[in-house]
């Protein structure tokens, strides 16, 4: 199994039957990044309290809500495409309302509702609380939008509702907004400024999960690293909090080990880190509890220092790599990922040697890897010229991909005749007589299902490997 090469290929629908005296039927699609499909459980929340159970049929649907992704133009053209089927759902069932939330709504606010016939509702992602309000608006034969930012919501008192889910891995959501102002990134634009969660809600939300026989969790934000506690309010306020508040504060680190030792059996992963933000104290706090996934995202979007600078990035590239020998010299098994941009705009055949040299140097396990893609709003579409052409852009990509795949072939075959310990999640979609499931380095595992069951942690002895998957199997349930 390939790693997802273009996260916005990640859209799928989510989906969930729940068994109440709700009598409307709500849809609800995802499309981008995890925190996109982690918000859509808290609007499938929101909803079910007002009556709206969710369905797996577009065609039943009394509300149609799409949570969308505008990170790169692809992104939007597929949501773009998502409503001329909803359209023609709606020629048959003309009472069908339609919705669009997330990123898309926040960019475009009322254009989308001028530009796209079909949509009734356009919401942000910090105004989810409204829907009911604008539901009735809706209800009343009036369009609907909201797309305010706020500077303390985080929706860390809303219980999310598990969209199909395997019972087994959740996310829970710490951070929201991102105050890092990367130029090409249109994120700081539609979710706002940086806001942490209540720690106090994240650990009943996690030990909620255990409760409920979840084995995993992955806490998410645009930039995990930069959580930051201090009784609520924006990250860039944290100055002007009192010396209690500043003195009784919570940063990442301590975060993390607050939900290690809450939960030691639950295994903890985090997404995404930023390099200038990820700290000696993460590394040394995942070094100290092995519930702690041995795995880091960690984006560097380009190699050349020149064109960090110009994406604002905020650390160089000698900078990047005294990270990874930290991390490499404090957790030698840790399994590092990245995101890489290519054809940002002025970027020579040098700089992209220079990425290619840095892949070198890290040998990632994986990545995500994007061509540029303007973003109307950000500093880079204001101030560059999107002057690398379309197909030297592919080419680079192309080379950057190739790489990858060399490292990633390079990572799993350095697994093969070991041991390693996988949580299993699913079955295997090659094979139903297989079990699917992830190590703590996060590498995807297929091996027999024997008596094994979903949400096992067994260990499991490698025999074969892809570039992307480890083939093996199960010796006996993994003692933690
Ligand atoms: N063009 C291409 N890729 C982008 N990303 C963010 N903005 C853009 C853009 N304008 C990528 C970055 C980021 C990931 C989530 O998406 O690599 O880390
Ligand atoms: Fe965008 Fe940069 Fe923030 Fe990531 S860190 S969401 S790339 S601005």
């Amino acid at each position: 199994m390939e790693k997802i090469i273009d996260e916005s290929q990640q859209g799928t629908s989510l989906v969930l039957e729940q068994k109440t005296e709700n009598t409307r039927k709500l849809f609800i699609e995802s499309y981008g990044c995890s925190m996109n499909f982690s918000d859509s459980e808290i609007v499938a929340a929101i909803l079910l309290k007002e009556g709206y159970n969710t369905t797996q049929n577009l065609e039943d649907a009394d509300l149609v809500l799409v949570n969308t992704c505008s990170i790169r133009d692809k992104a939007e053209q597929t949501v773009r495409k998502r409503l001329e089927k909803y359209n023609a759902v709606k020629r048959i069932n003309p009472k069908m309302k339609v919705g669009v939330l997330g990123c898309m709504a926040e960019r475009l606010k009322s254009k989308l509702l001028e530009e796209e016939k079909i949509v009734d509702l356009v919401v942000g992602p910090d105004a989810y609380k409204d829907l009911p309000n604008l539901l009735s608006e809706v209800e009343d034969g009036r369009d609907a939008i909201n797309v305010l930012l706020s500077k303390d919501e985080t929706y860390g008192d809303i219980s999310p509702v598990r969209l199909n889910s395997n019972g087994v891995s959740a996310f829970v959501s710490i951070t929201r907004g991102c105050d890092n102002m990367c130029t090409f990134c249109v994120v700081p634009f539609t979710r706002g400024r940086e806001r942490s969660r209540d720690p106090q809600s994240i650990l009943e939300e996690v030990n909620d999960l255990w409760s409920k026989g979840y084995k995993e969790i992955t806490l998410l934000g645009q930039n995990v690293d930069s959580y930051l506690w201090y009784g609520g309010g924006l990250k860039k306020d944290f100055e002007k909090a009192s010396d209690i508040q500043k003195a009784t504060a919570v940063n990442f680190a301590h975060l993390l080990e607050l939900c290690a030792k809450t939960q030691p059996k639950m295994r903890i992963r985090f997404s995404t880190s930023n390099p200038q933000d990820l700290t000696l104290d993460v590394i040394e706090t995942m070094a100290k509890y092995k519930n702690i996934c041995d795995h880091i995202h960690l984006p560097v979007q380009s190699g050349s220092n020149r064109i960090l600078m110009e994406m604002n990035r905020l650390h160089t590239r000698e900078e990047y790599f005294e990270l990874i020998d930290n991390i490499r010299r404090i957790l030698p098994t840790c399994a590092i990922s990245h995101d890489i941009i290519a054809g940002f705009p002025t970027e020579t055949e040098q700089d992209h040697q220079d990425t290619l040299s840095l892949m070198e140097y890290v040998k990632y396990s994986f990545g995500y890897m994007f061509t540029y893609s303007e973003r109307p709003g950000t500093l880079a579409a204001r101030k560059m010229v999107d002057d690398v052409p379309e197909e030297v852009k592919k080419r680079r990509l192309d080379d950057i991909v190739q790489l990858q795949r060399q490292h990633s072939e390079i990572r799993t075959r350095a697994y093969l005749n070991s041991t390693v310990e996988v949580l299993i999640e699913r079955e295997s979609k090659k094979s139903k007589h297989e079990w699917s499931g992830r190590t703590s380095q996060n590498t995807v595992t297929v091996f027999p299902k024997e008596h094994y069951k979903i949400g096992d942690l067994v260990n499991v002895k490698v025999t074969d490997c892809t570039s992307a998957t480890l083939i093996g199997e199960a010796i006996d349930y993994a003692l933690d």
